[in-house]
């Protein structure tokens, strides 16, 4: 399957739904669980006030228009900034985007989520206003567009003496014997063909300072 505007903009490599919701939140659990600290890059984030954007946040326990009594209600409502929220000393500003709005309705207080693709200009005025900018998981989102540009536009986004921080997975298919194709049906499988050939995905963070 490839995307129809070559782009991404039509989310053809992430799926959407509620059963992607639902992965999302349990991959972020294991992967809180291997990391300890969300934020490797060392922030203060005793200094009350920081800018902190998670970019392609997926965020949010609901999916727009789910109904109250949905067994969405249920799951637990924060991913990552949520839960950098829940373990910060002092109170921050967090942003979340993505082109999907799976975003808390209403956002929690301090949080603000728009739409926004990392393939496009950002908004001229958010330029070098973040302390932090965080992407995870996310960079195959690009779609034709250069990772460099990408990231190069993330980079902009952070204030000198800022952080960007990114982790992205290793991608190895001998590790779990699948072919790029079948990656589709992933989702579903990726318990069992793991624990079957005894593999697992790899995944790395780097971060990095902005010079003043
Ligand atoms: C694998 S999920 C990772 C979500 C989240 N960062 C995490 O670590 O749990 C990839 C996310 O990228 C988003 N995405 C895909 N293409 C995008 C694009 N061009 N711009 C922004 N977000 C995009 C998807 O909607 C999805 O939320």
């Amino acid at each position: 399957m490839t995307s129809t505007s070559g782009l991404n903009d039509d989310n053809i490599i992430f799926a959407a739904g509620e059963k992607e919701v639902d992965r999302l939140q349990l991959q972020h659990e294991i992967m809180k669980d291997a990391m300890k600290d969300l934020i490797k890059a060392p922030l203060n984030l005793s200094k009350p006030g920081l800018q902190i954007l998670d970019q392609a946040t997926a965020d949010g326990p609901l999916l727009p228009n789910t109904p109250q009594n949905s067994a969405h209600t249920n799951i637990p409502s924060g991913i990552w900034l949520k839960d950098v929220a829940a373990v910060s000393p002092a109170q921050h500003e967090y942003t979340g985007t993505d082109i999907e709005p799976y975003y808390p309705v209403p956002p929690p207080a301090h949080m603000t989520f728009f739409d926004q693709s990392m393939t496009k200009p950002w908004p001229a005025h958010m330029n070098a206003t973040f302390d932090l900018v965080h992407s995870r998981l996310a960079l195959p989102g690009a779609g034709i567009t250069p990772i460099k540009t990408v990231v190069t536009q993330l980079i902009d986004l952070v204030k000198p003496g800022g952080w960007i921080q990114q982790t992205e997975m290793v991608y190895n298919p001998n590790a779990v014997k699948l072919s790029f194709e079948e990656l589709d049906t992933l989702p579903e499988r990726v318990l069992k063909e793991l624990n079957e050939v005894g593999g697992y995905w790899q995944f790395f963070t780097i971060w990095g300072r902005k010079e003043d």
